[in-house]
């Protein structure tokens, strides 16, 4: 039932030139694509990218959102500004916010309402580390990381926002996470949002895996049940590995 999402977070890479260069040659590789396409670029990429993936199936994202209308906020991009801009999906809570900008569980909720009260589809992350794993509390962090971004957010709504699991070991290292983890922790993910909400909802929300996903590993993982898209870092800078792992 649902429609599987392959999204690329450039992360801090590519200029507006390099955009031009790396859209136009991705276009006609992923123009079959089954899936949903999505390629989360930095700010300044955005109207650029809107324009070149115009008529095409490529949606643009963006990496982060303000969680205020407007004002002083120095170095903040406001939801209205990426509308604005064609944004369409924007990435929330990634490990490296996390780790190298203070995000939070309250700051990552805030951002999360407010791309919704705007129209903006998220792409929230949520994930272990390894120490987190290898002391066996991956459930209890996810848990406490669902529960902090979804509160006060409505079934409805909670079922358009798209989920990326990425385990930070996992993330440009090299490290995949086997299908089988993946597949283990996702469903649990799937399970603590029934919990949160109930179980239609569960089966409608799209469930990403995250972690040095690539041309070689995207089919295996993509093959697990509740596994339903992927987000991809470094593999998402060369259009053919990403084409590839698009077309999985
Ligand atoms: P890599 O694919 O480079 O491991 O990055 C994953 C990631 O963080 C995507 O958001």
């Amino acid at each position: 039932m649902r429609k599987p999402i392959i999204a690329g977070n450039w992360k801090m890479n590519n200029t507006v030139k390099d955009t031009e260069a790396l859209l136009t040659e991705l276009q006609p590789l992923v123009k079959d694509a089954k899936c949903d396409v999505v390629v989360c670029v930095p700010f300044t990429d955005i109207v650029r990218a809107v324009e070149l993936c115009k008529g095409t199936n490529i949606h643009v994202g963006a990496q982060n959102v303000a969680w205020a209308d407007k004002g002083a906020f120095t170095g903040e991009i406001s939801a209205a500004m990426l509308v604005e801009a064609g944004a369409e999906y924007v990435v929330l809570g990634h490990s490296e916010r996390r780790q190298y900008f203070g995000e939070t569980d309250e700051t990552v909720n805030k951002r999360l309402t407010q791309a919704i009260r705007n129209g903006l589809k998220p792409i929230l992350c949520v994930g272990e580390t390894l120490a987190e794993r290898e002391g066996n509390k991956t459930e209890g962090v996810l848990q406490v990381q669902l529960a902090g971004a979804f509160k006060d957010v409505e079934a409805k709504q909670a079922a358009d926002v798209v989920i990326a699991y990425e385990p930070v070991w996992a993330i440009g290292t090299g490290k995949t996470a086997t299908s089988a983890q993946a597949e283990e922790t996702i469903a649990f993910i799937r399970s603590e949002i029934a919990k949160l909400y109930d179980r239609q909802t569960a089966d409608a929300i799209r469930i990403q895996y995250g972690g040095s996903m690539n041309p070689s590993n995207a089919s295996e993982l993509m093959a697990q049940p509740d596994i339903d898209g992927g987000l991809i870092g470094g593999a998402s800078l060369k259009a053919a590995d990403f084409a590839k792992v698009v077309n999985f």
